[in-house]
């Protein structure tokens, strides 16, 4: 039974092998997912509010492995940052070397490769303070990490490309570069270490 079972249908499938016009598609024999079921991402769909198929994220999300930055580009957001923010890298040679290598790379076109402002493309683009003088020394880590991600005045924010521990890291560099600079003199004498000066969005005060 089982046999003339199996040979009938095997008959049937060979039939429909052979069966029309060689010119159409064949009969489809277990299509498994060809002809796909779900709606394509771009496709009108009946079944959401808006008919779209793709779904906007919904207020508030946060997309795997992002860690939000809840600070605006003002200076008073800065000045919080600086209060608030501690760095969660604790101070090592290689996250030093690792944030040397990252300023290199996002910041000494512009601010040299010992932070005194005197990189390849100045003084094209206006000339930066120096990064060891003692308005950089005495803004808090924090500070550092905002201006890095969000900019400051003329300098660009580089939040997009730097990823936050790089960001954490390059601010270990600075104060490797700071105090491999030397103590700075009570009464800096020269514009060189005056406080940068006051862009937009800086008020000239840590
Ligand atoms: C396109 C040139 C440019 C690049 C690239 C750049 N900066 Fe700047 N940076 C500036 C300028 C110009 C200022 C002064 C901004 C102002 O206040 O107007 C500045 C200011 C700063 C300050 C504040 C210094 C102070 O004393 O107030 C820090 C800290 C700093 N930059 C760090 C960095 C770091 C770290 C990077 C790399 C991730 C970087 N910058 C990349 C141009 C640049």
């Amino acid at each position: 039974m089982k046999c003339a079972f199996l040979a009938a249908g095997g008959f049937a499938v060979a039939l429909a092998a052979c069966d029309g016009d060689p010119t159409l598609p064949r009969r489809e024999f277990l299509p498994d997912m060809v002809a796909s079921v779900p709606y394509d991402s771009f496709a009108a769909n009946p079944n959401t509010r808006d008919g779209k198929t793709l779904q906007l994220p919904p207020a508030g999300a946060i997309a795997r492995g992002v860690t939000p930055f809840h600070y605006g580009s003002t200076l008073q957001e800065a000045e919080r940052a600086g209060r608030e923010l501690v760095s969660p890298i604790p101070p090592s040679l290689e996250a030093a070397a690792r944030g040397q290598a990252a300023f290199m790379a996002y910041c000494s076109h512009c601010h040299g490769p010992a932070g005194l402002g005197d990189g390849p493309v100045i003084p094209r683009f206006p000339p930066p303070p120096s990064l060891v003088a003692e308005h950089a020394r005495l803004l808090p880590d924090g500070r550092i990490f905002h201006v890095i991600t969000r900019g400051q005045g003329l300098m660009p924010a580089h939040g997009g490309q730097v990823v936050p521990a790089d960001r954490w890291k390059i601010v270990q560099h600075l104060r490797a570069m700071q105090r491999a600079a030397g103590p700075l003199p009570p009464h800096p004498p020269d514009a060189g270490t005056s406080p940068a000066p006051a862009g937009p969005a800086d008020g000239g005060t840590p």
